[in-house]
């Protein structure tokens, strides 16, 4: 179980006097083992916010832990520090190399994140076989390569390849956006089972509050990288303080309609 705590972090793409500031004085905590929605109309730095976690932007300032140690610069064990966050991305595609099979991503992602004891040669089988049953893909279809699975069956695989890692925090950046509403379901289906079943703390990245409200126990809205108003999912949307929200809201005829079907929280 593992708390993620923003603190004060400003980012800002380029340097000098061309640097331009995209997140500011955020501060945000995700608790242990809970589901934290962040939404905000895009370009708001939802994405640059979740990429500092995992090491792809330096933050000018802030701090950025788990369980009160930084992740930002942590000296020594820093590999173990990051490997403790993971991210999942909107495109799969992007994510998975097409000449390689998913049970060959699998196995790489397996190998490069963990110790010695895991990459034991004779138990690599059963891990990417025990990593596919995690995410619910047939462990026969391990030798496909992506071109072979449909769009969020790839998506899987990058679920699978992202929790081979034994992340405690799981950032999913639109994780659902690329995909047809058909299969958006079954994703966000497992996702949820994953948070349950290895309690991981969630920041859960999404344009649409209909499925915030749904999936997330809490919710932070930010506007040109500032937080406007975070809380109980459920309330804030339902009752938002401040206009941004109520705006953004606005903006989605279909919050409070069932998008998903029975069965997503349950
Ligand atoms: N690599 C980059 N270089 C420069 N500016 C960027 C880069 N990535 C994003 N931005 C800018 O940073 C701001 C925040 O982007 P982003 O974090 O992707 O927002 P969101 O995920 O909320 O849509 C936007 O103004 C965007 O244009
Ligand atoms: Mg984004």
């Amino acid at each position: 179980m593992t708390e993620l705590v923003f603190a004060g972090v400003d980012i800002a793409y380029g340097s000098g006097r061309a640097a331009h500031d995209v997140v500011h004085n955020v501060s945000l905590t995700v608790p242990s083992g809970r589901i934290m929605g962040l939404v905000g109309e895009s370009g708001s730095g939802k994405s640059t916010l979740a990429r500092a976690a995992v090491g792809l932007h330096e933050p000018r300032s802030g701090r950025i832990q788990l369980d009160g140690t930084n992740v930002v610069n942590a000296r020594g064990g820093k590999a173990a520090l990051r490997r403790r966050i993971q991210m999942v991305f909107q495109d799969a595609n992007s994510s998975l190399n097409p000449r390689m099979s998913i049970g060959a991503a699998i196995e790489e992602a397996i190998l490069v994140r963990s110790g010695a004891a895991r990459r034991d040669r004779v138990r690599r089988g059963d891990e990417v076989r025990r990593m596919l049953e995690l995410v619910e893909l047939d462990p026969r279809r391990s030798d496909d390569l992506p071109m072979q699975l449909s769009g969020g069956q790839r998506q899987r695989v990058a679920i699978a390849r992202a929790l081979a890692a034994e992340p405690q925090v799981l950032l999913a950046d639109e994780i659902t956006s690329a995909l047809d509403v058909s299969v958006q379901g079954t994703v966000l289906n497992l996702l949820m089972q994953v948070h349950r079943q290895l309690g991981l703390t969630v920041l859960f990245i999404s344009h649409n509050l209909a499925i915030v409200r749904q999936l997330c126990d809490e919710v932070t809205v930010m506007r040109a990288g500032e937080i406007v108003e975070t809380g109980i999912a459920s309330k804030v949307i339902d009752n938002p303080k401040h206009p941004y929200t109520r705006a953004l809201i606005g903006a989605v005829p279909r919050v409070g309609e069932r998008l998903l079907g029975e069965g997503v929280r349950s």
